[in-house]
């Protein structure tokens, strides 16, 4: 499963790549907006800036929501640098550009997914990535991992290559389900990801490894 940091904090997002387990970056405009990203060409120099610190793709989403504008946005994103990937809400002039964008080979995100019939609308679009919000589901007290799953299920019956990105991924064991369902990607917060190397055995068992080496070696 790949791991995608979900921020627009250039310091998390150096700390996840230095971890050497990071495969790409999704941002949102509310993300660029908490850390005070703002004004057009602010907004394109920080996705430039965040490309040239992970190796991965960067989603980058557009503003515009008439067919016209996201293309005119789009295509201005995807020229930025090789590794954008352009973001797409899952509306009807949404759909239309996907299906553009994918004919003119520019990668994209379909983001705003909640429900199975969403996803396979942005799979017969030719969406490289679908988002589907788990996070946001569960803040409803709706079954955000069952929708995974249930994507999982139609894609495979048919094998449609557009990836699950599992989003809205608020905690570990978020990413652990995923991972278990088969989620392509995961993306969610640097808590998430370094929530992963906590167990309290692990620190229990380092303790004792280097005192006895310590007893042995004085
Ligand atoms: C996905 O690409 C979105 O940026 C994100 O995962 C939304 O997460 P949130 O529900 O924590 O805002």
């Amino acid at each position: 499963m790949k791991f995608f940091i979900d921020t627009a904090n250039l310091d998390q997002i150096r700390e996840a790549q230095e971890l050497g387990v990071l495969d790409g970056v999704t941002t949102n405009p509310s993300l660029m907006a908490k850390e005070g990203i703002t004004g057009r060409n602010n907004i394109l120099k920080h996705y430039v800036d965040i490309c040239e610190i992970v190796d991965g793709d960067v989603s980058a989403e557009v503003i515009a929501t008439d067919f016209e504008n996201i293309i005119k946005e789009g295509e201005e994103l995807a020229e930025l640098h090789e590794q954008i990937v352009v973001k797409v809400p899952m509306i009807k002039d949404g759909v239309k550009a996907l299906k553009y964008f994918s004919d003119k080979g520019i990668r994209t995100n379909c983001t705003l997914v909640f429900s199975a019939g969403q996803a396979l609308l942005a799979a017969k679009a030719g969406a490289t990535y679908v988002s589907p919000f788990i996070g946001r589901l569960d803040d409803i007290s709706t079954d955000g991992l069952n929708l995974i799953a249930e994507i999982r299920h139609i894609y495979d019956n048919y094998g449609y290559e557009t990836q699950i990105l599992a989003a809205s991924v608020r905690h570990t064991m978020h990413v652990l389900e995923c991972a278990k369902i088969g989620a392509d990607v995961m993306t969610g917060g640097l808590g998430a990801i370094t929530g992963l190397l906590n167990h309290p055995l692990t620190d229990i068992g380092l303790e004792k490894f280097l005192a006895d080496y310590k007893k042995g070696n004085e």
